[in-house]
């Protein structure tokens, strides 16, 4: 079956009526303060064209991964306060989930008026791994929309989450999928099914073992597979380099071994790296070969040779899926790999390839090296969720919209 859109909805008529929408807000902060908000810049559209179409918003959303209790660190008053700017106008930040508070709140709302709902996953229930408990948490949030009400799923970074805001209150209400799930899953769709060749995947970040399921899914389908990051050391481990004190996981060296054994074709890993004496910005440091890192220092960035051969490739490729910096791109120091390779991808997009960022940290470094967003194709506001549609699993949060 179709799942029903935003337009859809607008179509039946929003105004007068209480309209829930699960967006993830889940932006970085520093002292208190949003480092990035560039999902709530995302959310934007979908809740615009709810209010402006006279419908009473009740916004869900997480942040951070609290411990199913209230906790001020985690509180979503940075979140509501941007977002009354980026929508310009009042959100009300409820202090609770489905509280007292919530429920006052959602009872006094008129058209046009935006709700903002405490951290959902103050309320253990968001998170338990059990349905009945879950579903009970849904019904909280049924009952603060009313009779009339419907759901929105606008959340794409937590559709891979079977959480009881973004699965189980999509079963009791009607509900449609928001502009920015559309989107999103449109152009991971063109990734997967009609990728033109050559298609090239970069990955970095710290962990092999978050990547793995997709360079299993994605080697055998694309032309390169790029790997940058903290988890090149594990592969450079693989191949019997010495890393020194390098981010390393020893249990994942045989499975990176077996990879190499079966994909070193596509694998393209760094031939040289930038070396620190510890990890910190002010850290002493230099490049050396993969196969030269001295004992003591750490590699935190891939080094000039890895970028312009990286680059190569990149700038031949028609498709590019980019996930996870190559280096510490928060420390200046150890910012040029990935901004080495960020740069051969828009290179790559102005020829006229199909580029996406997926999410997270690679987002992140996209807004925070001041490189253009528009120069992709499309950045994609879900890391967790980008790589897990790529590997081909079932997300939870898109299918409960099909039924
Ligand atoms: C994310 O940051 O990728 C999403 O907001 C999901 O958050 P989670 O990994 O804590 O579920």
């Amino acid at each position: 079956m179709a799942v029903q859109t935003l337009n859809d909805l607008l179509g039946a008529g929003v105004e007068g009526r209480t309209i829930l929408v699960r967006a993830d807000l889940n932006v970085p902060l520093k002292d208190g303060e949003i480092t990035d908000p560039g999902r709530i810049l995302a959310s934007a559209p979908t809740l615009s064209a709810l209010v402006e179409a006279g419908a009473k918003l009740i916004v869900a959303a997480h942040l951070g991964r609290p411990k199913g209790e209230p906790d001020p660190q985690f509180s979503l008053a940075p979140v509501a306060a941007k977002l009354a700017e980026v929508l310009g106008r009042n959100v009300q930040l409820a202090g609770d989930v489905v509280g007292q508070d919530a429920l006052a709140r959602s009872e006094g709302l008129t058209d046009g008026d935006v709700l903002l709902l405490e951290n959902v996953r103050f309320d253990p229930r968001e998170t338990s791994k059990d349905e009945a408990e879950r579903g009970k948490l849904a019904a909280a949030l049924v009952e603060l929309v009313g009779d009339d009400g419907a759901f929105v799923s606008d959340g794409f970074g937590v559709v891979h989450r079977k959480q009881a805001s973004v699965y189980d209150v999509a079963k009791l209400l009607p509900h449609y999928a928001g502009n920015l799930v559309a989107t999103e899953v449109e152009v991971l769709r063109k990734l997967t099914a009609e990728s033109e060749r050559p298609y090239a995947v970069v990955l970095g970040g710290s962990k092999v073992s978050d990547k793995l399921a997709v360079i299993e899914a994605l080697a055998p389908k694309v032309d390169t597979l790029v790997i940058g990051g903290g988890m090149c050391f594990t592969f450079l481990a693989a191949q019997g380099l010495s890393v020194g004190s390098s981010l390393l996981e020893e249990s994942m060296i045989d499975t990176c071994k077996d990879l190499l054994e079966r994909f070193g074709d596509v694998i393209h890993l760094p031939v040289d790296v930038v070396v620190a004496d510890k990890f910190a910005a002010d850290a002493e440091f230099r490049t050396v070969g993969a196969a030269e890192i001295p004992d003591g220092w750490m590699g935190l960035d891939i080094g000039p040779e890895s970028v312009e051969r990286f680059a190569a490739v990149l700038g031949a490729a028609k498709t590019v899926f980019w996930n996870g910096p190559m280096g510490v791109f928060e420390f200046d120091n150890f910012a040029d790999g990935t901004r080495g390779v960020a740069e051969a991808i828009i290179g790559a997009t102005g020829k006229g390839a199909f580029s996406v960022v997926g999410g997270g940290d690679s987002a992140a470094a996209v807004r925070k090296l001041g490189l253009a967003e528009d120069a992709f194709s499309h950045i994609s506001t879900g890391g967790g969720a980008s790589l897990e549609y790529l590997e081909g699993k079932e997300l939870p949060g898109l299918s409960v919209l099909e039924a």
